[in-house]
């Protein structure tokens, strides 16, 4: 009886052993950052960490189960700044969402080690400004959202200290030298919508050679010029409803530009009389009236300007050159590997043939030898017999 109950209670305590060991072992492959939910995701069959509304105020960690996460949702906490390497803990990090935290600071390297980010959402922050060179090392990053920052600039506050990247275009004759509001050559969307932007300066948009889609609306612009554009040679589709645009020639400019370069609008470009609160709708019939009613008589000669656009298809085929040349590289690197592999194998075999082939030889001569070796011993015994005979 004692000992049935013994047997028992053993097992009983090698089941929970066991359980415990799987718990660990199963924890240990993938620990989830501390207060986030960590679950393989359905789409796409990517993994991720949900960490949203738990009042975070740094970043979690989990001893290394950060590794293979590529959805981080950091959104409504209490973030205040991203350091330098805020993610570099997470290097397969694709989507991050840090909306709706109390952002004001992102250090210039705070998205070093995350090579492929792709989508991050800054929205609803408090932040004043980016570093122009905070996603030089997202090389595949394609869509950044910042709507709902009321102080962000679109210009660094001091003057610069570093120089401006893409140094070879500055010896064309006036490309923009103040850095840009941020720099990326694979960024694709951008939303800069209900940000207070009341001022595009020339040089904002001049690094992003790759944008297709541009929000700015809902923002206090009186007026957007054509020329902070027209950098912006990638660029198919404008936002800028919800603006207190005004008409002038700046309008009638930015409509003829918007046609020229097949840039769609989401809503018709409006704006608002001088002297009146009359909206109307800028198309082809007021932007020729606007650019003869005016005087001085509006001056329509920055359509013709193409410095900053060539600038940036420069800018494009050398990022695709680059490109191309990484493909190349890594096809000349196969190729040569290849090579190598393939005269290895060639070597081995002629060493196994040469080997096999002496060893033959070796083989036949011993043969030989032996061979030799008795007809010697029968001629050795022959005149011996013959003695005998004899
Ligand atoms: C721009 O952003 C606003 C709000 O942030 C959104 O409603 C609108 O659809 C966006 N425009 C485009 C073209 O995506």
């Amino acid at each position: 009886m004692a000992a049935t109950s013994g047997k028992e209670s053993w097992l009983g305590g090698a089941g929970l052993m066991a359980l415990g060991v799987l718990v660990l072992c199963c924890s240990s492959v993938s620990p989830c950052p501390q207060r986030c939910t960590c679950h393989p995701l359905s789409v796409q069959a990517m993994s991720g960490a949900d960490c949203a509304g738990k009042s975070l105020k740094v970043i979690p960690r989990a001893r290394g189960g950060e590794k293979h996460l590529q959805v981080v949702d950091l959104s409504g906490n209490r973030l205040r700044s991203l350091p330098d390497d805020a993610f570099s803990a997470f290097p397969s990090l694709k989507y991050l969402f840090l909306s709706d935290n109390m952002i004001q600071v992102v250090e210039e390297y705070a998205f070093r080690g995350v090579p492929d980010l792709e989508v991050v959402y800054l929205s609803e922050n408090g932040l004043i400004t980016l570093p122009p060179a905070l996603f030089d090392d997202c090389v595949v990053l394609r869509k950044v959202v910042l709507r709902g920052n009321p102080l962000l600039r679109l210009r660094p506050p001091a003057p610069p200290s570093r120089p401006v990247a893409f140094s070879s275009l500055d010896g064309a004759s006036s490309p923009p030298q103040l850095p840009p509001f941020i720099s990326s050559q694979s960024l694709q969307e951008l939303d800069l919508s209900s940000c207070a932007v009341d001022f595009i300066p020339d040089e904002a948009f001049s690094a992003l050679p790759n944008l297709k889609k541009l929000n700015l609306s809902s923002n206090p612009l009186t007026e957007v010029d054509p020329r902070p554009l027209g950098s912006l040679c990638s660029l198919n589709t404008l936002d800028l409803s919800g603006n207190p645009i005004r008409c002038g020639c700046s309008t009638g400019r930015l409509s003829r530009w918007l046609r020229e370069r097949h840039v769609e609008t989401a809503r018709a470009l409006t704006c608002t009389r001088p002297h009146s609160d009359d909206m109307i709708t800028v198309d082809e019939k007021e932007e020729e009236k606007m650019s003869r009613v005016y005087s001085p008589p509006c001056d329509m000669t920055l359509l013709k300007e193409d410095k900053f656009y060539a600038a940036c298809q420069a800018r494009l085929a050398e990022a695709e050159e680059l490109k191309r040349r990484a493909v190349e590289n890594k096809k000349t690197w196969i190729g040569v590997g290849s090579a190598v592999a393939a005269a290895v194998v060639l070597v081995l075999l002629v060493v196994w043939i040469f080997r096999k082939r002496t060893q033959k030889k070796r083989l036949k001569e011993e043969r030989a030898a032996r061979l030799a070796a008795k007809e010697k011993n029968k001629l050795d015994q022959q005149p011996l017999r013959d003695d005998a005979d004899g």
